[in-house]
């Protein structure tokens, strides 16, 4: 396992569309080591495959534990290959940061709840419901996968501002 540079906002191969999963094997179980283990360094909640510059549709998310929380959705690591939005309901909009914009943070609208299809590790079919941060950070997740920041689905550029203490982007950047 080893923490890979994440890439930049500047960077081309992170705007680039990511290619389907099709080889399940131990090199998929290899890049996901990495990217779980660059998300924990970040530290973020979420990271997709091109981030790390690898143009695969591959997501990782994990929302850390909330002292006196019970949100199931915490505290879980998910691993999805080939995810894609299958119903989404509601709409909210919410602060939003980026593993690749670091210091920046964007009111986004999002889908209030997801259910996201994909497949796991071994490529084996799996549906995960969402909702909240999580169905917030698996479709930015998802967006990078076609290549697109959040900076895109912003109304107006009024609605991006700069972080302006450190400590408060690690629940934002995903
Ligand atoms: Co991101």
């Amino acid at each position: 396992m080893a923490v890979r540079r994440i890439l930049q906002a500047d960077e081309m191969a992170v705007h680039q569309k990511a290619k389907k999963v099709k080889d399940f094997g131990p090199s998929l179980k290899a890049l996901v080591d990495d990217m779980v283990e660059t998300m924990r360094a970040a530290p973020g909640i979420g990271l997709a495959a091109p981030q790390i510059g690898v143009p695969l549709r591959v997501i990782v998310v994990e929302l850390p534990q909330v002292e006196g929380e019970e949100d199931p959705q915490r505290g879980k690591l998910f691993v999805i290959c080939n995810p894609e939005v299958v119903k989404s309901w509601g709409e909210e909009e919410g602060d939003e940061g980026c593993l690749s914009l670091p210091g920046y943070v964007g009111e986004v609208k999002r889908a209030s709840r997801v259910t996201v299809k994909g497949q796991d590790l071994k490529g084996k079919k799996i549906r995960v419901k969402a909702q909240g941060l999580l169905a917030r950070a698996l479709q930015h997740e998802i967006d990078h996968l076609h290549g697109m920041l959040f900076t895109t689905r912003l109304e107006s550029i009024d609605k991006l501002r700069r972080l302006e203490k450190a400590e408060e982007e690690a629940e934002l950047a995903i």
